[in-house]
């Protein structure tokens, strides 16, 4: 979400005469776009500031913003104590940004502009993207699920989507630009709903698209996920047989004091269609540990549910109290060393089960993206099959954003290893 959001500004910017600098030290602006998801998030956003203050001592013409989720937050906090902060702006006001910008120039007081729309998704505004193989193209804004643990509905606002129309004219504009991957993208993605269609509309629409070798979306949530959705998904070849669906909790009280409207038994059923109708798929999962009052018992199911499913990868947290939200209101929140404990738990058998879902892949033949120079050597390239493992193999005579064939032979840590396969001997074979 946060790239997506820099790059919808870096677009706003570069349109209007800005150019990037590689150099902070040399900057005339300088934009920190802000998430507030996890408390970690928070902290880091604050040392940056300090950097961005002694920048300033030194420099006092520069202007210094704080956009995205945070804004609303530390609107506050830097009225009080940062008079350093010359901009700050919520998520649905970056229009505004420029206005800012030139008013700052005369004002010289603190602007901000936190107030949250109903309509707002940024329907004509294309990103400036970020080098690379994949576009992130965001679809929707907002969540209205108002799960207990989380912060989005309160910083990012109501759901609401944008058109397909703009999403494909964005898809296409992706593919001119030589962009190989599009990743369509939202808080809640599968609960997208236009005037013309929902996601499996979008989905069909997308995949349409001349020149689009491969589309990923994240993140659905799991009642959201229906049949149509599968349907679509194993109708297109482009579009990657890999889902990402967070569990969050094994255990059914939990999840229903996290709000997340289906029991573990839904769970599982859901990844036994997915599973029917999408052999091979990849699927991985987000699971918080340590929510207010979870007991040792209910955790142990957590790990019940990863031993039947066996995630691909999983991306694992602790719980993080976000002011605002339901559950930070609950008043039986655990220590942080069982919480640590406990995560630790969690990513010791995901590797497991990493190890245990990439071993099938051994003498396989992937067709594989490649996406970056491998920080293994110079002579790999890095690339991840459609199912998301990431793989490792020789370059030998192929270009970043070529789809190419390789044969699996090991697997290490998360990633497999592998050769690319030649074309002549395959059609030999
Ligand atoms: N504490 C820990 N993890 C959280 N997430 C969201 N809010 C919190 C929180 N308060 C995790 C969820 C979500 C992912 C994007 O971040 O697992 O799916
Ligand atoms: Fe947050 Fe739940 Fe919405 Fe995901 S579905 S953004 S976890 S409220």
């Amino acid at each position: 979400m946060n790239v997506a959001d820099s790059e919808l500004i870096s677009g706003l910017l570069s349109n209007n005469g800005y150019e990037k600098t590689k150099n902070i030290f040399q900057a005339d602006i300088i934009f920190v776009n802000t998430c507030a998801i996890r408390e970690h998030a928070e902290d880091k956003v604050h040392s940056r500031l300090g950097l961005y203050n002694k920048i300033k001592e030194k420099k006092p013409d520069t202007i210094i913003g704080v956009l995205g989720c945070m804004a609303q937050n530390l609107k506050d906090d830097i009225l009080e104590s940062k008079p350093f902060v010359d901009i700050v702006l919520g998520p649905d006001s970056y229009r505004n940004l420029l206005n800012m910008i030139n008013s700052r120039d005369k004002e010289k007081s603190q602007l901000m502009d936190t107030k949250l729309s109903k309509y707002e998704v940024y329907e004509n505004i294309f990103p400036r993207r970020n080098n690379g193989v994949n576009a992130w193209i965001s679809i929707m804004r907002g969540c209205d699920k108002f799960c207990t643990f989380c912060v989005v509905p309160y910083t990012r606002g109501r759901e609401r989507s944008r058109s397909i129309e703009s999403i494909v004219n964005e898809a296409k504009q992706a593919v001119i630009d030589g962009f190989s991957e599009i990743t369509l993208l939202g808080q809640n993605v599968n609960s997208y709903n236009h005037a013309k269609g929902g996601f499996e509309k979008l989905l069909d629409s997308v995949a349409k698209v001349n020149g689009v070798k491969r589309i990923r979306y994240t993140s659905p949530h799991p009642q959201d996920m229906s049949q149509k959705v599968l349907d679509i998904m194993s109708k297109h070849e482009n579009i990657c047989n890999y889902i990402h669906l967070p569990l969050q909790a094994g255990n059914n009280n939990v999840l229903k004091r996290m709000n997340r409207t289906y029991t573990k038994e839904d769970f599982i059923d859901l990844v036994d269609k997915i599973r029917k109708s999408l052999p091979k798929v990849g699927i991985s999962t987000d699971i918080i540990v340590g929510f207010p009052g979870e007991t040792e018992i209910e955790f142990q199911e957590t790990l019940d549910v990863m031993k039947k499913v066996k995630f691909d990868s999983a991306y694992t947290f602790k719980y993080s109290s976000r002011p605002g939200t339901k559950a930070a209101e609950f008043d039986d929140h655990l220590e942080e060393s069982e919480k640590q404990d406990r995560l630790e738990k969690v990513i010791d058998l995901q590797r497991k089960h990493t190890l245990f879902q990439n071993k099938k892949y051994i003498e396989n033949i992937e067709m594989v993206l490649v996406e970056k120079e491998s920080k293994k050597s110079i002579k790999h390239w890095a690339g991840r099959t459609d199912s998301n493992k990431w793989v490792i193999f020789d370059k030998s005579n192929t270009n970043i954003g070529d789809i190419v064939p390789v044969t699996i032979s090991s697997v290490r840590g998360i990633t497999l290893q592998g050769e690319i396969v030649n074309i002549r001997e395959m059609e030999a074979a």
